[in-house]
């Protein structure tokens, strides 16, 4: 254990195995699935699945399902056995077909604050391996996604996206055929102007013939962004819209993220189009501070807004910069009205362990989606048990999808409250001032009567039935609490 933090060592491929990943996956009716069945442990893992329909299979070896879902809204229970040398566990995992996608919110990793306009097929063969040699993969992160610039200078004469031609060799298909057999989905990004952000060509006037294009290159997720695009909510809404429908209709699962930064209160539209995801702030910078760019303000401005989440619909306040600590580039387009491409990246100094373990319990407890942007290849051990930690990731994916609330910041400790679906709660308490602090709070005072068991998520520990929650955290320290459903309740 990290000596000043209370983080339990994870190591995703030793030991007896444990399912992870989303319990609720959903995919729409007749359409292509990739998901891997999330399980670290010990390697080799045998996996048994009962319950898959016609259709799907599943690789006994790596927990990857692949195929055709029924052409038929409805719920599969799908059983899950995984074992290995050392043990044996289940688990049911319900495939969900119909419209909604992302019923949990999306795990991945996303290209943006590491690699910019610098993204290339090298890059992402590596850090698609990365992702499963750290047990990235295996912890139920499953999106790899390309941000801006992995365009080519201009689309095909008949309109047709390109690839850059010289980072992306060989299109985006082979790329995605690579990603996919990692039992990973391929991500990609775009506009809803004529331009990116970063100045490649965008969407606007394309809707139709780019789903069709991402469809045939297998491409599972869209992050539409909104630069050279008009200001009204209306257009946005008209925008986003057309998009939104085109991938409706292209014959594949492709979840769909709107990026207009939180402007335009797109939680009040964005769900209605279908979108799974929308940002509700401007870029995160490796940065913990309280500006409207650092985790602290960013968290701040995203808990307002916790009656607008549920399964399918998740406010995103941007990706995850744990494991950057000042190596990774600052977004380089700040969305002030007109972007503004900065020629260069600045470096901050990034998070420290703390910083670090507390960006991830928020983004859990706010059921955000969590999409690293740092270097898997390059996480040092802290991290890695920071990023991987089943039992944050677990409160995040919990099926419910309730985002949590801030039951009190007295005194620059924000306890937030999260309802799970076993009948209890995740607690959390974060120490954001810069002195250390003591608490201690009732679980009647929470709504949580008797005394339940409760766990330290980031321990790994259990602590017994108890009527009181107290912790003692040093400056910009989290702790996180599973509450157990009250006996008999
Ligand atoms: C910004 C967006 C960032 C990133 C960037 C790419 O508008 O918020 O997350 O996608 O554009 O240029």
């Amino acid at each position: 254990m990290a000596p000043h933090l209370r983080l339990a060592p994870f190591r995703p491929h030793e030991g007896p195995p444990e399912l992870h990943g989303a319990a609720r996956v959903g995919v729409r009716p007749g359409t292509e699935l990739i998901h891997t069945l999330a399980a670290t442990g010990e390697r080799p893992l045998a996996f048994r699945v009962s319950g898959l329909p016609a259709g799907l299979s599943v690789d006994p070896e790596t927990g990857i399902v692949r195929g055709t879902a029924p052409a038929a809204p409805g719920t599969h229970p799908v059983h899950v056995a995984v074992g290995n040398r050392l043990g044996a566990t289940s688990a049911t995992v319900e495939l969900v077909v119909g419209d909604a996608l992302a019923l949990t919110p999306p795990l991945g990793w996303n290209s943006w604050n590491v690699y910019g306009e610098t993204v290339s097929a090298g890059v992402v063969a590596r850090i698609a391996d990365g992702m499963v040699a750290s047990g990235m993969r295996d912890a139920g992160y499953a999106y790899l996604n390309l941000d801006d610039f992995w365009h080519a200078p201009a689309r095909a004469a008949d309109g047709r996206p390109l690839a850059h031609p010289e980072r992306f060799p060989d299109g985006i298909a082979a790329l995605a055929e690579e990603v996919h057999a990692r039992g990973l989905k391929l991500g990609i990004y775009s506009d809803a102007g004529h331009l990116t952000c970063g100045g490649c060509y965008g969407g606007y006037g394309h809707e139709a013939i780019d789903a069709e294009t991402y469809a045939s290159w297998g491409v599972d997720l869209l992050k539409y962004d909104y630069c050279h695009a008009p200001v009204s909510r209306e257009a946005a809404v008209a925008r986003y819209r057309t998009m939104a429908d085109a991938l409706a209709g292209c014959g594949r699962s492709i979840v769909f993220n709107v990026c207009e930064w939180g402007l335009r209160r797109p939680w009040e539209w964005a769900p209605e189009l279908g979108a799974a995801y929308w940002r509700t702030t401007p870029d995160i910078f490796d940065s913990f501070s309280y500006t409207f760019w650092g985790v602290r303000g960013i968290a701040r401005r995203n808990q307002a807004l916790a009656e607008y989440a549920g399964p399918g619909r998740w406010n995103d306040p941007d990706m995850l910069v744990v494991g950057n600590r000042g190596r990774g580039r600052v977004a380089s387009n700040l969305p002030v009205g007109r972007p503004l491409h900065l020629p260069f990246s600045v470096h901050l100094r990034g998070l420290d362990d703390r910083q670090s373990h507390t960006h991830l319990s928020l983004w859990a407890m706010m059921a955000a989606p969590l999409l690293a942007s740092s270097d898997p290849t390059e996480l040092s051990d802290v991290d890695r048990d920071i990023l991987l930690n089943p039992e944050v990731l677990a409160i995040d994916q919990d099926p419910l999808g309730q985002q949590g609330r801030v039951v009190t910041r007295r005194r620059g400790v924000w306890v937030m409250r999260k309802p799970l679906a076993s009948g209890g709660a995740a607690i959390s308490f974060s120490n954001v001032s810069p002195f250390r602090a003591r608490r201690r709070l009732s679980l009647a005072s929470l709504g949580l009567a008797g005394r339940p068991d409760v766990r330290d998520a980031w321990a790994r520990e259990s602590l017994g039935p108890l009527d009181h929650l107290e912790v003692d955290l040093a400056r910009h320290e989290s702790r996180v609490f599973v509450v157990a459903p009250p006996a008999g309740g």
